[in-house]
């Protein structure tokens, strides 16, 4: 029999999935995260009262877009971090979200995200990392994750990889991909599963169709906490202990130079 959890995520997915159908999932590009997969992260984000909603890496605004769209309906606060290296796509990106309500912010996640996450700590946030990727990627999540979070999300959680199988640990078995989150999908969910299959199809999408990349972990408070203390060599230098102590000491730019710094000389 469902679980109450897992019903209200089934609900919440119905109205996750009518954002997405407001238009987006026709706007979807290569490279950006597919329709169901923002469609399971805002839904996760609904079933767990989430007012706040930290992104990094938007680059054409494809799912910063779907972000603004769900927060003009209900309030939330969106912040979208990305380094816009390149000014014209930038330009037109912020041109494109415009009538959306969110914080644009031009840097790197490595300090932007800690400088927000710490300013938004009063409210129920949800961390999404698309840009930067992998282990950086997790390692930043974990630095930022405090009392006030409670979902996390990152994408390019490919079948086989080990970040994909960590955080599917972490999760402690819940499902953390939609295909098993939300087993008996309503009416409104086919629909846009529907749409996404065809329009991914007829742009060749390059990322595979059949298994979702996206994974969204709720954290209870024994799987904050672990997250909070995780220390592993797949971090090199960049261990969240480490990037924490400086975010919380106002060395913001050092964390980006430590994420570099254990780049150049272990590789990671
Ligand atoms: C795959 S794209 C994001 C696509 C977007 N989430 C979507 O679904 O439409 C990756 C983005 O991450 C950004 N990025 C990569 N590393 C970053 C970093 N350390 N800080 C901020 N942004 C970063 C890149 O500039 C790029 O725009």
């Amino acid at each position: 029999m469902a679980t109450n959890r897992a019903l209200r995520l089934q609900s919440a997915a119905e109205v996750a999935a009518d954002v997405v159908l407001n238009g987006h999932v026709e706007r979807w590009v290569e490279g950006a995260i597919f329709p169901c997969e923002m469609a399971f992260f805002i839904a996760t984000c609904i079933a767990n009262d989430i007012e706040c909603v930290i992104e990094s890496g938007r680059q054409d605004g494809y799912s910063t877009e779907i972000l603004g769209d769900w927060a003009s309906r209900g309030g939330q606060k969106i912040v979208s971090i990305d380094l816009e290296l390149e000014p014209r796509r930038a330009a037109l990106c912020r041109e494109r979200l415009a009538k959306w309500p969110i914080e644009l912010v031009k840097g790197s996640a490595y300090e932007e995200f800690g400088r927000h996450a710490f300013a938004q700590a009063g409210r129920k946030l949800a961390l999404l990392a698309d840009g930067p990727k992998g282990w950086p990627a997790i390692s930043m999540l974990a630095a930022a994750t405090s009392e006030s979070v409670h979902v996390v999300a990152l994408h390019n959680l490919i079948v086989g990889c080990q970040e994909r199988r960590y955080l599917q640990e972490l999760g402690g078995g819940s499902d953390i991909f939609y295909e098993t989150a939300i087993p008996a999908p309503g009416p409104r969910w086919k629909q846009l599963r529907e749409r996404e299959l065809s329009i991914a199809t007829k742009a060749r999408a390059a990322r595979s169709l059949d298994a979702s990349s996206l994974g969204v972990l709720v954290l209870d408070e024994a799987r904050r906490s672990k997250f909070r203390r995780a220390w592993r060599p797949e971090f090199g230098l960049h261990q969240p202990a480490v990037v924490r102590t400086l975010w919380a000491s106002g060395m913001y730019a050092a964390a980006t130079k430590l994420y570099g710094l254990s780049y150049r000389m272990l590789a990671r």
